[in-house]
């Protein structure tokens, strides 16, 4: 799977709707040096003063807002993409952005858009996915960083992270336990996918060799 010129970085076009606490542990990897050979291109939020997109700012990284009130979601992602693609973004990240994609969305971004769940999928996808986790009782949770296609917390997964549940857990320190191994792991999921070294076969994002 390539997604840009040997020499040149991937660009990554990151979507969010809130906090943004994905977004920046991303910005934090790149300037770290921990997640290289990619760049943030641009930041799009459908949300005016989402948190996310106040840090973008700060950080001094392009942001635009689309606000969704009143359009047809195929006319807002229309929006969306086409702004992806004035920044010649190679790879979408979404990144709490609480908007469901039109199917044109997608399909104009094959294997082209990443999401994280704070899940281990195919267990609890949708909202709350936390909370529905600790409720039905389960001694592992963990998250998932896949690949959107036209179904809701479906497409193929580049990595997942487990964690215990601790029996002093409630849904809240869950969640949080579970959002720290977010903020590594999609760094980590969106630096394989951008190495060019994996491919897809059939449900599974596996080294090419393997
Ligand atoms: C995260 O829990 C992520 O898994 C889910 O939405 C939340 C976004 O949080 N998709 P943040 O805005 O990145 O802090």
């Amino acid at each position: 799977m390539e997604l840009a010129s040997k020499d040149s970085p991937v660009r990554l076009g990151i979507l969010l709707s809130g906090r943004g606490s994905n977004f920046r542990a991303i910005a934090e990897s790149i300037r770290a040096g921990r997640l290289k050979g990619v760049e943030i291109a641009v930041v799009i939020s459908n949300v005016v003063d989402a948190p996310g997109i106040e840090k973008a700012r700060e950080l001094g990284l392009p942001v635009k807002v689309f606000v969704s009130a009143g359009l047809k979601r195929r006319h807002h992602d229309f929006n969306v993409a086409a702004c992806l693609a004035l920044h010649e973004v190679d790879l979408v990240c979404l990144a709490g952005y609480m908007r469901l994609l039109s199917p044109e969305f997608v399909a104009a971004f094959p294997n082209r858009i990443l999401n994280i769940h704070p899940s281990l999928l195919p267990a609890f996808p949708g909202l709350d996915a936390q909370q529905q986790a600790f409720e039905y009782g389960v001694k592992m949770a963990g998250c998932t960083v896949h690949f959107v296609d036209e179904h809701l917390d479906h497409g193929v997964i580049v990595l997942q992270r487990a964690i215990p549940v601790h029996e002093t857990d409630d849904a809240r320190s869950l969640a949080k336990r579970i959002l720290a191994e977010e903020h590594v792991v999609y760094s980590e999921a969106i630096a394989r996918v951008a190495s060019g070294e994996y491919e897809i076969r059939g449900r599974r994002f596996v080294k090419r060799d393997s």
